[in-house]
C-alpha cells in the first residue's frame, strides 16, 4: 500500500494529524490544498475569488493524482476531495484512506473561529450555515471511500495518531 490519506469535513483536523502522523511514521507530508496553491501561487480564497470552483475543483484533481503518485506519504485533502469519484475509487484501492470525523457542534465551534476570508463559502451561504448540508452531501462519500473512521472530536492528536497507526499496520498485511 503506498500512501495514507485522509479525508473529512473542513476544520477536522486532517492537517495537524496528518503532519503527526508522517513525522510518526517517518513518511513525507503532502497537503493538497497546499499543493494547489503552490502551483498556482496564490491562495484558496484567491483563486476561487478569481476562477470560481469548478476551476478550483480541477486543479485539486491533479493536486491528489500528484499526492498520491509516490508511495510513504501521509496527505491530507481538502475537504471537497471526495467528490473526485473517479479519482478516489483508484486511490482507494492502493492506498489507506482514513476519514477524520467529528460531531457537528465542534465542527460549528471551529469554523465560527476561523479567520475571515480564510475558507471561502462554498454554497454562498455562511460557512457555519452550509455546514449541515453539505455535510450531509458528503457523509455517503467520506463513508465510500475511507478503510477507517476515527472520532477526531472525541480524541486527542495523539490519540487519532495511534488509532490511525495500529489499523494501518493492520491493513499493511492484507491490502496489497
Ligand atoms: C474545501 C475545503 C478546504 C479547501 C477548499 C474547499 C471543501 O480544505 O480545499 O476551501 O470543499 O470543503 P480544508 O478541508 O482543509 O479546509
Amino acid at each position: 500500500m503506498c500512501c495514507i490519506v485522509l479525508i473529512g469535513y473542513r476544520a477536522v483536523g486532517k492537517t495537524s494529524a496528518g503532519r503527526l502522523l508522517a513525522d510518526r511514521l517517518e513518511y513525507d507530508f503532502v497537503d493538497t490544498d497546499q499543493l494547489i496553491c503552490e502551483m498556482q501561487a496564490a491562495t484558496v480564497a484567491e483563486i476561487v475569488e478569481k476562477k470560481g470552483w469548478q476551476i478550483f475543483r480541477r486543479y485539486e484533481e491533479e493536486a491528489l493524482r500528484i499526492a498520491v503518485s509516490r508511495p510513504r506519504r501521509v496527505i491530507s485533502t481538502g475537504g471537497g476531495a471526495v467528490l473526485h469519484q473517479e479519482v478516489f475509487e483508484q486511490i482507494r484501492r492502493q492506498n489507506f484512506v482514513v476519514w477524520l470525523r467529528a460531531d457537528l457542534k465542534i465542527l460549528e465551534q471551529r469554523l465560527a473561529m476561523a479567520k475571515e476570508g480564510e475558507r471561502p463559502s462554498l454554497t454562498g451561504a455562511s460557512i457555519v450555515a452550509e455546514m449541515k448540508d453539505v455535510l450531509e452531501q458528503r457523509t455517503p462519500l467520506y463513508r465510500r471511500f475511507s478503510d477507517l473512521a476515527v472520532d477526531s472530536g472525541k480524541l486527542d492528536i495523539d490519540s487519532v495518531v495511534a488509532e490511525i497507526t495500529t489499523a494501518y499496520y493492520a491493513a499493511l498485511s492484507t491490502k496489497t
